[in-house]
């Protein structure tokens, strides 16, 4: 079913996301025995290297983005066998045909890892096309931004289509590579105990938050032109929407899995212009302290004021028989208090307490899936206060713990993209992105944008080192509903 391919050949080798994900991933791969054979690894971009100082500016990536415990002499000096590179432009079509030379014979299949920037695409796989790199044992992986609307990402689509059918096409989310993403299916479908709750009639609300404390990162024109909504909440926290709300799917692959995803997504209530005052926040973060440290405001940052959103707040709802009338709280931002990447499900209360009569206060189960940066689950669960009652029932909320650091504390936790790198090596699409999911995500997305041009909303400032703006506090308490923090 799933055909390992030979070669690896990696667009924008010399990019930050090489440098900091794709080259320590590949490494770790390698050191642990789990890359093929003979897989030879081409780098290519603009940048004027050979394969020694390829292989030295790999180096320099592994020793700054590897932990030291990782490193061993005798792994790295093999793994940078395995690398080559040639330069590249691939705004023309010269050149394409040296790739192909340098690149070799790929009879055994060859995966191609596309990080560039978006206008690239076009001539990229036109190259590809040109050399001969699209037949039938070459498969394509495509690093996001895939679009910045609906119809930007239907280009895209459309001119990765004329070479790469979908199922050669592997579009990434790295959040799906997480372990903890994944052990959302694990917790939801290897458990008995959860489902029959896990719909409107148990569940009373869902928080999803991914907060960072981060702020431009040396990418500032790329993030203003792109802002919250889109760099975040379009992709990996609609991602986890669809992880949580999915129907269970009848087994675990591609197919059945991203059928179950994209009705989820079509499923989301639209968020008209009329709804997105109440619907949702937009906050741009000021000055402030992170951690301690002073920060400067984004217009400071940027170099120029902007009306790009830093945080946004979404009150969504998933229009379907099993999430009648539950509201999924998202929110996102940079250089928030914390960087936390958290799920919060809040079960309905118990339909009558047997304690009220006796002074015995009830809160409602939660369930908290953590995600990032500490790994756990943890179920709040109400218990009796030892004691004798005298004056009264006292009962407390305590936590039932399932921290998966500690469980499984003997196993290293793997780079996202260790698992989407040799998923794409090996061919298995279940954690890539299908078209039909980005575009209705993308859909949703445009109807939020769209509303906020239209009521021209303005992003509300928030001192950084703060959980964003108090409109967003109140997007929630208006439902008797707390952000968990
Ligand atoms: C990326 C966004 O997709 O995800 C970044 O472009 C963001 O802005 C990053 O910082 C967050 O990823 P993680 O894995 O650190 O949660």
């Amino acid at each position: 079913m799933h055909q390992p391919v030979g070669k690896l050949l990696l667009f924008g080798a010399t990019g930050d996301l090489a440098q900091r994900m794709l080259l320590p991933s590949l490494y770790a791969l390698h050191a642990d025995g789990l890359l093929p054979a003979g897989l030879t690894i081409t780098g290519t971009a603009r940048s004027d290297k050979d394969d020694a100082s390829f292989r030295d500016f790999a180096r320099a990536a592994l020793d700054e983005f590897l932990p030291s415990d990782r490193q061993d002499d005798s792994a790295v000096a093999s793994f940078l066998e395995r690398l080559s590179y040639q330069a590249l432009d691939a705004s023309t079509l010269e050149g394409f045909d040296s790739l192909k030379e340098k690149i070799g014979d790929i009879s055994g299949g060859l995966a191609i890892f596309l990080s560039t920037a978006p206008r690239l695409f076009g001539p990229t796989i036109k190259g590809l096309e040109s050399a001969g790199l699209t037949g039938a044992n070459v498969r394509i992986g495509l690093e996001k931004p895939l679009g910045r609307d609906l119809e930007s990402s239907r280009e895209i689509n459309d001119i990765v289509a004329q070479a790469f059918p979908e199922d050669r096409t592997f579009r990434i989310d790295h959040y799906l590579g997480k372990e903890t993403v994944q052990n959302i299916l694990a917790l939801r479908f290897g458990n008995s105990l959860f489902e029959p709750v896990w719909n409107a009639q148990g569940i009373e609300s869902v928080q999803i938050t991914v907060s960072e404390t981060v702020g431009l990162e040396g990418r500032a024109g790329f993030y203003d032109e792109t802002g919250a909504l889109r760099d975040m909440v379009q992709n990996h926290m609609l991602q986890l929407v669809a992880l949580i709300a999915m129907e269970p799917p009848a087994r675990f692959d591609g197919t059945a899995i991203r059928d179950e995803k994209v009705k989820v997504f079509r499923s989301l209530r639209r968020i008209d212009a009329g709804d997105v005052p109440t619907l949702t926040v937009t906050g741009q973060y000021g000055g402030g302290a992170v951690k301690g440290e002073i920060v400067r405001d984004y217009a400071t940052d940027l170099e120029k004021g902007s009306t790009t959103e830093t945080f946004v707040a979404i009150k969504a709802h998933v229009d379907n028989w099993r999430w009648h009338g539950v509201p999924f709280y998202l929110r996102t931002g940079k250089r928030l208090a914390e960087r936390r990447s958290e799920i919060v499900i809040q079960f309905r209360p118990v339909p009558h307490s047997i304690f009220a009569e006796r002074g015995g206060a009830l809160k409602p189960n939660q369930l908290v899936i953590r995600l990032q940066p500490e790994e756990y689950v943890r179920l709040l669960v109400m218990a009796k206060q030892p004691g004798l009652d005298r004056e009264g029932v006292r009962l407390r909320e305590v936590p039932l713990n399932l921290s998966l650091e500690n469980e499984f504390a003997g196993t290293r936790r793997r780079i996202a993209y260790e698992r989407l790198l040799l998923d794409l090596i090996e061919g298995d699409p279940t954690l890539f992105v299908r078209r039909d999911e980005v575009e209705a995500q993308w859909e949703w997305i445009d109807g939020i944008r769209a509303g906020w041009e239209a009521n021209d909303v303005k992003p509300k400032p928030y001192a950084s080192g703060s959980w964003g703006p108090s409109a967003s506090v109140a997007l929630t308490e208006r439902d008797g509903v707390t952000w968990n923090e």
